[in-house]
């Protein structure tokens, strides 16, 4: 049976890094007859500029008749004006939400070729491995009441709701222990449940959900402290556990201990594990355009892809190690490079990654 899939590129360097990921798929179907077609759709602020909305109806139809999902990025200066029912992000948000995608993985993996590229000291980051399982489709990002409004002394107010429901908690902790249970059976639940009620009732839940998971050993931890440890001995964790918002900042941070936050694929899963993937990072107008952008976690969220939503582990390590083969070659993009090593652009990386599948 052929397998469908959703190809949304989005904005700025989205299409670049989204071209690389598809000529990787080009050579698993060619090359390896992995059975697959694609269709690509408009998200974000190109789909604004076509149509006037960033979350086109047609789009979520298409990407609810695929398979899956692969997204690049969405945003930039040219949408900051429009109102926020407009922003190329809602395009992305929308999408998250209506297709019931909460539990989202971000796995932090430093290959060995690249210590060097991290910021932090080789004996810090070296064999970091973790996985870092975000709700996606709860908490302050959609929480009620939000808005802006003027407060009683006439001055401008903006408020957002930090709200999850018992159930919310329950189903995300789950996935996260189930992932533990795969990995070193270590899970750490990241909240401020010394300040805020609704991580106060998260943590309770998390262990409540932990009692089913004996095999596991679970800890918790305020969010500023886990950004501190995660730059101080990043090592200590194996899956971290955290709301929507923590999970987008940790994730950005634990990022960069792998060298570059362009190296960090991502999965967004339903319950039945039918998936939207992408990239963490954004569309990074600073360098879009410029044909530098680096495309590996492009790549690595299509081997995700392969190996959470299609059932197909073989293809997905094909991706991996095809990876790792053209780091050992030594490519690298300007954000992996270390001083006084060669830099390619995008395309040459993908073709690097296409070459060692094919040689495989
Ligand atoms: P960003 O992740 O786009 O960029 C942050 C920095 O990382 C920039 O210097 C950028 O050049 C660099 N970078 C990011 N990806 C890279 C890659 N693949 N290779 C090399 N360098 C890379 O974050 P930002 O600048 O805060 O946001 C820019 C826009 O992207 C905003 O509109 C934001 O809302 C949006 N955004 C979208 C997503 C998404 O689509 N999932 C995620 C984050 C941000
Ligand atoms: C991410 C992004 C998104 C988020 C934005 C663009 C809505 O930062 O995927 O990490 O905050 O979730
Ligand atoms: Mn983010």
């Amino acid at each position: 049976m052929t397998v469908k899939i959703a190809v949304l590129p989005g904005d700025g360097i989205g299409p670049e890094i989204v071209a690389e990921a598809l000529k990787v798929l080009d050579c698993l179907r060619t090359e390896f007859g992995l059975a697959v077609e694609t269709e690509h759709a408009l998200i974000g602020g190109a789909a604004y500029d076509a149509h006037g909305t960033p979350f086109p109806k047609e789009t979520l139809d298409l990407c609810r008749a695929a398979d899956s999902v692969l997204l690049g990025a969405v945003g930039g200066p040219k949408w900051e004006p429009l109102d926020y029912s407009l922003r190329p992000e809602r395009g992305l948000l929308g999408l998250r939400s209506e297709l019931a995608l909460f539990s989202n993985l971000r796995p932090a993996v430093l290959y060995p070729q690249l210590v060097s590229a991290s910021t932090l000291k080789p004996e810090v980051v070296s064999g970091l491995d973790i996985m870092i399982v975000r709700e996606l489709t709860g908490g302050i990002y959609f929480g009620k009441p939000r808005g802006r409004r003027i407060n009683d002394q006439g001055e401008r107010e903006g408020y957002n709701t930090l709200v999850y429901s018992e159930s919310e908690i329950r189903r995300i902790a789950h996935s996260a222990f189930q992932i533990a249970r795969k990995r070193n059976k270590r899970l750490c639940s990241i909240d401020k449940a010394n300040v805020l009620e609704c991580t106060e009732l998260w943590r309770e839940v998390v262990i409540e959900v932990g009692k089913e998971y004996p095999d596991v050993a679970l800890s918790h931890m305020y969010v500023d402290n886990a950004s501190m440890q995660l730059v101080r001995n990043p090592k200590q964790f194996d899956v971290m556990l955290t709301d929507n918002m923590f999970g987008d900042i940790l994730s950005d941070c634990a990022a960069m201990l792998t060298g570059s936050i362009g190296m960090l694929p991502s999965a967004s899963l339903d319950k039945d594990g039918k998936g939207m993937y992408e990239p963490i990072h954004g569309s990074a107008p600073d360098i879009a355009g410029r044909g530098i952008a680096n495309p590996i976690a492009t790549i690595l969220s299509l081997a995700m892809m392969l190996r959470y939503s299609l059932d197909d582990a073989a293809s997905a390590e094909r991706i991996e190690n095809a990876v790792q083969k053209a780091l050992d070659q030594g490519y690298r993009t300007a954000d992996i490079a270390s001083e006084g090593t060669a830099k390619v652009g995008t395309a040459a990386m993908g073709d690097a990654i296409v070459a060692a599948l094919r040689a495989a």
